[in-house]
């Protein structure tokens, strides 16, 4: 049995026929072949998956695509726009704040997220915000100089 499912990703109405059980990070991957998006784990720990839904960051492991049916979804190929880096995605390119990569994606669109709940955050509270973000690579420290640069670079 199949379901059909529309998103709207990045701007754009998108509509599948979805087993029921299809998670929103698989819709994202497999059917819209939105890579960007990663899965590092298999138990809602790591948020390699974070997107934004409705504006707000979610694991995107941890809900259905059914369950996001009819909302806004933002990716991290959403977020450069007329072929510029999203400001955070500069700060983090600036200090030096990818390393293997591989959570980079979700690290950004938590960051983005908390920026815009929070914009001027200080050392404490980005640790403390991001610590649903797993990075493998362990080298926190440049992305905590990231985030803050990132959030001061979108206040403008
Ligand atoms: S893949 Fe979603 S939290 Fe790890
Ligand atoms: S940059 Fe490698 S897991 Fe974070």
């Amino acid at each position: 049995m199949t379901i059909s499912v529309t998103i709207t990703v990045n701007g754009q109405p998108e509509t599948r026929d979805v087993e029921p059980r299809t998670l929103l990070v698989q819709f994202l991957r497999e059917h819209l072949q939105l890579t960007g998006t990663h899965v590092g784990c298999d138990t809602s720990q790591c948020g390699a998956c974070v997107v934004h839904v409705d504006g707000k960051s979610v694991k995107a492991c941890t809900i259905l695509a059914a369950q996001a049916q009819g909302a806004k979804v933002t990716t991290i190929e959403g977020l450069a726009q007329d072929g510029k880096l999203h400001p955070m995605q500069e700060a983090f390119r600036e200090h030096h704040a990818l390393q293997c990569g591989f959570c980079t994606p979700g690290m950004i669109m938590s960051a983005v997220d908390l920026a815009q709940r929070n914009p001027n955050p200080n050392e404490e509270t980005v640790r403390h915000e991001l610590e649903g973000n797993l990075c493998r690579c362990t080298g926190y420290h440049n992305i905590v100089k990231a985030v803050m640069a990132g959030a001061q670079a979108m206040r403008g």
